[in-house]
């Protein structure tokens, strides 16, 4: 990971400032007259009320949720369906933990499974996220699991296997209808290798490990700016 860039100072910010200021910086990384790929979340609903000051500059938006298509469509922001769209040049979405090699963890906003066929679609992944996300190690926070659920039982037991324990998230179900398992305790020191194999277990829809398909820019807001990472 490198940093390329850090500009404007950030201090005495809050949390909720420097996801403002990180939503504003992304911005400057969309492709005019494209049509943009939008994530989900706290941070991305405040990238959503920037790019309506912008709505004129892209052809519209594919949303990776309910929620966000709402957002979308209150700015007056067109949400077109992703088969009708022939590229994304970018997708911007936060994440729950990044590390250096700009792999995540996301899911924790229950988004996971759309959120991952657009960025599979994207070619350029920009993770806009405040300090407290970039972590040396994927896997304090739970890594969220949507499931079909009759598989439940079998993958709480296949989890604890792993030395991890999978909880139920309690009363949520996804856009597509399905519940979302949280695993806790799982210390991820090769995230492709367990993105690959927990994509094999029956019964898995989509793991919250974005590995294989990493970010391709963090910008990160932290007291002393936007830092801008690559790898
Ligand atoms: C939703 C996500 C979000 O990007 C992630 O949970 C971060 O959200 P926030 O910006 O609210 O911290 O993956 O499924």
């Amino acid at each position: 990971m490198s940093e390329v860039s850090c500009k404007d100072r950030f201090d005495f910010m809050n949390q909720d400032e420097l996801k403002q200021a990180v939503a504003r910086a992304a911005i400057d990384h969309l492709v005019d007259g494209a049509v943009v790929g939008v994530g989900s979340g706290s941070t991305v609903a405040l990238f959503i009320r920037e790019l309506g000051q912008i709505r004129n500059r892209f052809k519209g938006a594919v949303s990776s949720s309910e929620l966000s298509t709402r957002l979308l469509r209150e700015e007056g922001i067109d949400v077109l369906p992703l088969e009708a769209v022939g590229s994304i040049p970018v997708y911007v979405d936060g994440a729950d933990e990044i590390d250096p090699g700009l792999r995540m963890i996301k899911g924790g906003g229950g988004a996971l499974t759309r959120e991952k066929i657009i960025a599979a679609i994207a070619e350029r992944f920009v993770c806009i996220v405040d300090q407290s996300k970039v972590v040396p190690v994927l896997g304090g926070f739970p890594l969220p699991v949507e499931i079909i659920p009759m598989a439940g039982r079998q993958l709480i037991s296949a989890f604890g296997r792993l030395g991890a324990e999978a909880r139920w998230r309690k009363g949520y179900f996804t856009d597509n209808g399905n519940p979302i398992l949280d695993v806790h305790g799982l210390m991820i020191d090769d995230p492709v290798g367990l993105e690959t194999e927990l994509n094999q277990w029956p019964g898995v829809v989509t793991v919250g490990l974005f590995a294989r398909r990493g970010a391709d820019v963090a910008l990160v807001s932290d007291p002393k700016g936007i830092l801008t990472l690559t790898l």
